[in-house]
């Protein structure tokens, strides 16, 4: 989809129908690594991609989802939050410009297990992922949803 298209048709889904295919995952695994983070240091990010039944019903908040991903990062500090949110739109656009749907989770964040989190870094946002029924549209959004004030 066109990029402008695209920002306009993007929206959390909640409602999932099916896993992401490995085809898909290896895209979305590609989209996040397309994300800028700060200073360009990709080695202070993980991604950990949670599939597991097990893990995902610990888990509070993510709508049945069957695939979750999480990013970390090591010397947790604002920057850190920022390239987290990066890296994580990155993922929610690729995936719904494939027709997957997606939606960015704090809410769970809290409660992954630590085990599955690479050693030395910590869990900061995720993701939840997973086919859809849902059409994506764009949608008509105030050009001042978010107030601006312009400095000249
Ligand atoms: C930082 C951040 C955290 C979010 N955490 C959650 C969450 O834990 N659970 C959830 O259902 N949606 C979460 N969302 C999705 C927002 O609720 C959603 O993007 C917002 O309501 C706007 O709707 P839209 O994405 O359809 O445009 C989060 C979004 C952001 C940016």
């Amino acid at each position: 989809m066109e990029l402008m298209t695209m920002l306009h048709a993007r929206k959390a889904v909640r409602e999932y129908t099916g896993q992401v295919t490995p085809d898909q995952l290896q895209q979305l695994l590609h989209a996040a690594s397309a994300a800028p983070v700060g200073r360009g240091n990709y080695d202070n990010y993980r991604l950990t991609v949670i599939q597991k039944p097990e893990i995902l019903q610990q888990l509070p908040g993510i709508y049945d989802a069957p695939t979750v991903i999480v990013v970390s990062a090591r010397e947790v500090r604002t920057s850190k939050y920022l390239s987290a949110g990066a890296i994580i739109h990155n993922i929610e656009l690729a995936a719904e410009d494939m027709g997957l749907g997606a939606n960015y989770n704090l809410y769970c964040v809290a409660s992954l297990p630590p085990a599955i989190i690479p050693a030395g870094f910590t869990p900061l946002f995720a993701i939840t992922l997973g086919q859809t029924t849902t059409s994506f549209t764009p949608r008509p959004i105030p050009v001042d949803r978010i107030k601006a004030n312009i400095v000249k």
